[in-house]
């Protein structure tokens, strides 16, 4: 006998609570399987700040709170294949939203949809432009074990395209078994007492999650020092077929922000030099894996190289498992023709991803055709390009001059006129 698939929510129950003036409501939501269990279960209050231009031209800010009137159309189940989807619709044409997918062993937040209206009026008074806005953000919720109901009773919000959302008392489960919500919490960090200072590394195998990041304690991104370049080259047999100078700091955005310097006493180079492609893999001691890939592009008239993909990996201290991993095979930068190097001593960003950037300093770097462990004549980046600016920095103070030249000439002359006149 088939057990009763459990694709779509059929029922749906929801409670709200208090809402009072200056009083966000708390939404409850209980979506139902075929068989009449719970499947997904939600309760929760959130609110929204909408940055908005209105027909003065300005921007003001607006306050978006649930009001009493909730519906919940469109929440589902989810179930192996399906992404669960909690989605509830409020006030005059807004509508949040949350999916969430699982494997064997966690489930996770993937995408929260938010949509304002601004055509409401009673938010959005003089809204130049007047109609729905949505806006996707990807969350930055850890995955936690199934079957285990999250909570957070701190708030947690994030800034995404003009918009903060604010979430506080949450408890959600997603893909929850046997019409029984879990007995075990995961909690936020946030919850959490010792929640511990430096977030990612130390703390990211813990299964609780923030929704995202804490607005109470902005903690800037620590203003670390830039890195220290660091030296690298690969060969084969004995020859050096690839040489990078760089220094290289990780901005971590998960959680909390952090900065990580790559210090190339400690750092590994390792990778494969090749005819159309070429990796280096650098492996910092300290459970940081960053890869760049560089490639031919064949088709171009004049034979060119670029970077085109870049992956990081950050491992767990203690066990060594993946706490992140972020690919980008999609760049072309840091092109320059075949034979030559490319160089760019001032900061420049790769963003792997949202979360992740590398920072890079000092950069040189020649993936292919290195001759006699050298580099060949540098590629500038334009961002280096000061040459010109020495012309126009000469040529202004040249101006300057002739100007108070011809001032004083005249000046002087007056002077002289004048003192003519008087003999
Ligand atoms: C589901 O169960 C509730 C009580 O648990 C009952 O009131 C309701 O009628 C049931 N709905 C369906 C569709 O069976
Ligand atoms: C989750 O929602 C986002 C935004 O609507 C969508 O792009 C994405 O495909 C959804 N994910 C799944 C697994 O359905
Ligand atoms: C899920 O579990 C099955 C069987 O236990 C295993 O073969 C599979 O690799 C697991 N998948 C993941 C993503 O862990
Ligand atoms: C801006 O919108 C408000 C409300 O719709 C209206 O009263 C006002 O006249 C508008 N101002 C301009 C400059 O359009
Ligand atoms: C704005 O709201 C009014 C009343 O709710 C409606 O008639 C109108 O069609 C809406 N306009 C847009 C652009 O959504
Ligand atoms: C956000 O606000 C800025 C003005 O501060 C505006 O230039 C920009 O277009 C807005 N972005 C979105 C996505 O609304
Ligand atoms: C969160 O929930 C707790 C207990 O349900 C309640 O005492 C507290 O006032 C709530 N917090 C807010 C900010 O509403
Ligand atoms: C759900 O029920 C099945 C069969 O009764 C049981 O094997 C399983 O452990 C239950 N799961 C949970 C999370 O209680
Ligand atoms: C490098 O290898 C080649 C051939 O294997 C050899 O002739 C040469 O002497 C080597 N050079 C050095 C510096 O070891
Ligand atoms: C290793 O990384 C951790 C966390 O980023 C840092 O606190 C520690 O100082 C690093 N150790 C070394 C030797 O770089
Ligand atoms: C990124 O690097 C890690 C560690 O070297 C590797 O396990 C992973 O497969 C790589 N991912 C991609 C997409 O290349
Ligand atoms: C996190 O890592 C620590 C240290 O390796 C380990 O003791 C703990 O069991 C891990 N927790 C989880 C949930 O994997």
């Amino acid at each position: 006998m088939a057990p009763p698939r459990r694709t779509a929510g059929l029922a749906l129950l929801l409670f709200l609570g208090a809402c009072g003036f200056f009083q966000s409501c708390a939404v409850e939501v209980d979506v139902k399987d075929a068989s009449n269990v719970t499947c997904l279960y939600a309760q929760w209050m959130m609110k929204f700040l909408i940055k908005y231009e209105t027909n003065s031209s300005d921007y003001k800010n607006a306050s978006l709170d649930l009001t009493s009137t909730v519906t919940h159309n469109g929440s589902i189940c989810g179930s192996d294949t399906q992404a669960a989807l909690l989605a509830v619709q409020f006030g005059d044409g807004h509508s949040w939203s949350v999916n969430f997918t699982k494997n064997n062993e966690t489930y996770r937040a993937e995408f929260i949809t938010f949509t304002y209206n601004t055509n409401d009026t009673a938010v959005f008074p003089d809204a130049r432009r007047q109609g729905p806005v949505t806006i996707v953000v990807k969350d930055a919720m850890h995955p936690i074990q199934l079957n285990n109901v999250f909570v957070c009773h701190h708030t947690t919000s994030f800034e995404a395209e003009n918009v903060t959302q604010i979430f506080w008392n949450v408890t959600m489960q997603p893909f929850v078994q046997n019409g029984t919500i879990g007995k075990k919490e995961s909690r936020c960090s946030a919850d959490t007492p010792t929640a511990a200072p430096t977030v990612l590394p130390t703390v990211a195998n813990v299964t609780t999650a923030s929704t995202t990041v804490s607005p109470a304690p902005t903690t800037a991104p620590t203003p670390a020092e830039n890195p220290v370049t660091g030296n690298y080259s690969l060969k084969t047999g004995n020859k050096t077929c690839l040489l990078a100078t760089v220094g290289l700091q990780l901005n971590i955005s998960q959680n909390k922000p952090l900065l990580i310097n790559i210090d190339p006493k400690t750092t590994h180079a390792d990778g494969t030099c090749g005819n159309t492609s070429a990796t280096l893999k650098l492996n910092d001691g300290n459970r940081t894996l960053i890869d760049f890939t560089f490639v031919v592009n064949a088709s171009a008239s004049v034979q060119k190289f670029y970077l085109k993909e870049v992956n990081v990996t950050l491992l767990n201290h203690q066990n060594g498992s993946v706490i992140l991993s972020a690919d980008n095979n999609n760049f072309s930068k840091w092109d320059a023709s075949l034979g030559n190097s490319y160089m760019c001593r001032k900061e420049q960003t790769l963003e792997i991803t949202e979360d992740l950037q590398v920072h890079t300093f000092n950069l040189w770097v020649q993936p292919f055709l290195v001759k006699e462990n050298k580099f060949s004549i540098a590629q500038e980046c334009s961002l280096d390009d000061d040459t010109i600016l020495v012309p126009i920095v000469v040529g202004a103070a040249l101006a300057g001059l002739i100007v108070i030249i011809v001032i004083a000439y005249i000046i002087g002359r007056r002077k002289s006129y004048a003192g003519y006149q008087t003999l």
